[in-house]
């Protein structure tokens, strides 16, 4: 669990459900992540798949999700995740959503800062990377804001939602 200013970053359970649903289930929110919108069953699976998760990057594939609860309300507004790609390189990538209506707030901007400073502190990660879709300029900015990198445009690096994209690399050093 990690504290904010506003926000507790902490794993989700299913009595979050009806919170993630309604940006899980918004088209503009999820446009330029992997999954499609999702309905309330599929976001209960989401969250199944979430508890599974060793919720520690120890070894390659390992991955954590934390959603964003807003201290004020209780309720979730987004998440991040990272996932441990490579464990001799010490590599993770990361992610992160907010729901649409709390975007321009500054909370991914808080929530992600601490998120990438506590990932930066553990021995198994020396460099994180986030792939942004190149029609992402919100999600650019924010990983500007955060102090990443562009490291380089790839044509055609992902085939997501039946179209090869364009994607940025940004990288944050430990
Ligand atoms: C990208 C996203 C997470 C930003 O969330 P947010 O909570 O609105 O972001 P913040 O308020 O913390 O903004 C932080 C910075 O991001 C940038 N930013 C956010 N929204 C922006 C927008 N609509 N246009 C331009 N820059 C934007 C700005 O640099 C902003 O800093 P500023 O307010 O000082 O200018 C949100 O738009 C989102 O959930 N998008 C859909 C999901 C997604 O695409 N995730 C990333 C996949 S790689």
């Amino acid at each position: 669990m990690l504290e904010t200013k506003r926000l507790w970053l902490r794993p989700l359970s299913q009595d979050d459900a009806d919170d993630l649903l309604e940006y899980h289930s918004d088209e503009i929110v999820v446009r330029y992540i992997p999954w499609e919108p999702r309905s309330l069953e599929s976001v209960r699976s989401a969250i199944e798949q979430y508890l599974a998760l060793p919720m520690a990057l120890h070894q390659e594939g390992d991955s954590v999700v934390l959603g964003w609860e807003l201290k004020a309300s209780g309720k979730i507004i987004g998440q991040s995740n990272a996932t441990l790609r490579s464990l001799p390189d010490k590599t993770a990538d990361v992610g992160w959503v907010t729901s649409r209506h709390f975007w321009r707030q500054g909370l991914a901007f808080e929530a992600t800062q601490a998120f990438l400073g506590h990932l930066l502190t553990l021995s198994s990660i020396h460099r994180i990377v986030a792939n942004i879709d190149t029609r992402n300029a919100e999600s650019a900015r924010l990983a500007e804001k955060l102090g990443m990198r562009l490291e380089g445009e790839f044509k055609q690096a992902a085939y997501t939602k039946g179209e090869w994209c364009d994607m940025w690399l940004y990288s944050a050093l430990k």
